[in-house]
């Protein structure tokens, strides 16, 4: 049997969190060539090694060459605010080299993003347009977007369905929407050409089975799955604050919607292979109108924060002790997923459950207890 050729897909932001996962999604497959761009301004190129190791120990004993060569990264490290950096790279494989983006690099921090708003927006808006410039010019025109349920902001109704009106409430957000939009534009401007997927990531947990790779955040942790995992390993002090709990919520904390990484990865697969000719999500659509698409990728399930630390008691064995505290300022209730509409038109599933996120999580920080490299 004849294999198809590898389809060469570059991802930027590969060596982080979710980049690295989606790097193991995409190699899970031996469909793809991966190339990624990484600055490392919030990663270790360790993790991509890593990503490749899982590869090659997947392979089957009658690999082909072909399959062998899946495993191996072409790994840049250049910064997508610099333009000819990131030309150089598309440069390497020419006018239709690269078959489709992952564009999954940016800032993240909701709160820095307040206190430096302009370089959020260089780093994750303009550097995008830059990034669609250079794909066009390339003939690159098939693009998956790493959106976020931040879109949102305080959304009217809960579950949130992927038309609630986008009301983004940092410049992080309203960098997030800012691209969304931008793909709107493009895609209608150039409907022959262009064909888009924003995939609005609610909250991502976890970490790969294997615990090679993980969450490796700078400093102390934001979000509360790496900040338990951080008390637990006595890298942090355990002092948690728990930021309210009169919300209008079963037992008054905040209520998130966390998804296993993997999980979220794969749908990446899903929406790439959804960009194809012939995909059956713009079957309807006409030759004329735009090719772009926004899925939320959520477990459709609301944990709250007390239910996490329970959770994460359990995994760890750490006793947590927490203060309740009064509301952060910009904490929504309630940020839960309608995930019906990915469910439906990519065929997308988040199987993974809470117990399996705070297991893996827990496996990688034993495993790493300082991180990569260290
Ligand atoms: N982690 C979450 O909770 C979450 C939730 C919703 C959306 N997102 C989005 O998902 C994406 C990835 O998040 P993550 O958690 O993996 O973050 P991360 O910081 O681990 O990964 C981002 C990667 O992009 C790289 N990067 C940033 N700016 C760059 C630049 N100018 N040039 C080259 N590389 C650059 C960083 O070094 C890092 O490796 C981001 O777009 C983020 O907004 C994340």
């Amino acid at each position: 049997m004849t294999q198809e050729p590898l389809q060469r897909v570059l991802v930027t932001g590969g060596a982080g969190y979710i980049g690295s996962h989606v790097v193991f999604a995409l190699q899970e497959t031996r469909r793809f060539k991966v190339i990624s761009i990484d600055n490392h301004h919030n990663s270790h190129p360790e993790s991509l090694a890593r990503v490749s190791q899982i590869a090659k120990s997947n392979l089957p004993a009658n690999a082909t060459a072909q399959d062998k060569e899946s495993t191996e990264i072409d790994a840049y490290q250049a910064d997508l605010t610099n333009e000819a950096q990131v030309r150089a790279v598309f440069e390497k494989y020419g006018k239709g080299g690269i078959w489709g983006v992952i564009h999954i690099a940016a800032y993240k921090a909701v709160g820095e993003s307040t206190e430096i708003p302009l370089t959020y927006y260089q780093n994750n808006v303009g550097a995008t347009v830059q990034l669609l410039q250079i794909m066009s010019d390339f003939e690159c025109t098939r693009f998956v977007y790493s959106s976020s349920a931040t879109v949102y902001g305080t959304p009217p109704h809960i579950p949130i369905p992927e038309t609630t009106r986008l009301q983004a409430d940092s410049p992080y957000g309203r960098s997030k929407v800012m691209c969304e939009q931008i793909l709107q534009d493009l895609t209608a401007a150039e409907p022959q050409r262009w064909r888009a997927i924003s995939l609005r990531y609610f909250n991502p947990a976890g970490a790969h089975p294997s615990g090679l790779i993980g969450e490796e955040p700078r400093g102390r942790p934001g979000n509360l799955f790496p900040l338990l995992a951080h008390m637990a390993v006595g890298r942090v002090p355990p002092d948690l604050k728990v930021f309210g709990s009169d919300y209008p919520t079963p037992d008054g904390t905040c209520v998130r919607d966390y998804i296993h990484v993997v999980d979220l990865a794969r749908g990446h697969l899903l929406a790439l292979d959804a960009l194809a000719p012939g995909s059956r999500i713009f079957a309807g659509v006409a030759a004329d109108a735009p090719k772009i698409k926004a899925y939320n990728l959520g477990k459709g399930r609301g944990m709250s924060v007390l239910q996490i630390v329970e959770a994460m008691r359990k995994a760890t064995g750490f006793e947590y002790k927490y203060e309740i505290v009064g509301r952060r300022r910009g904490d929504v209730p309630d940020l839960t997923a309608d995930p019906t509409l990915a469910e439906k038109e990519l065929g997308f599933k988040a199987p993974n459950d809470l117990e399996t996120m705070c297991k893996d999580l827990w496996n990688w920080q034993t495993k790493n207890p300082k991180g990569y490299g260290q």
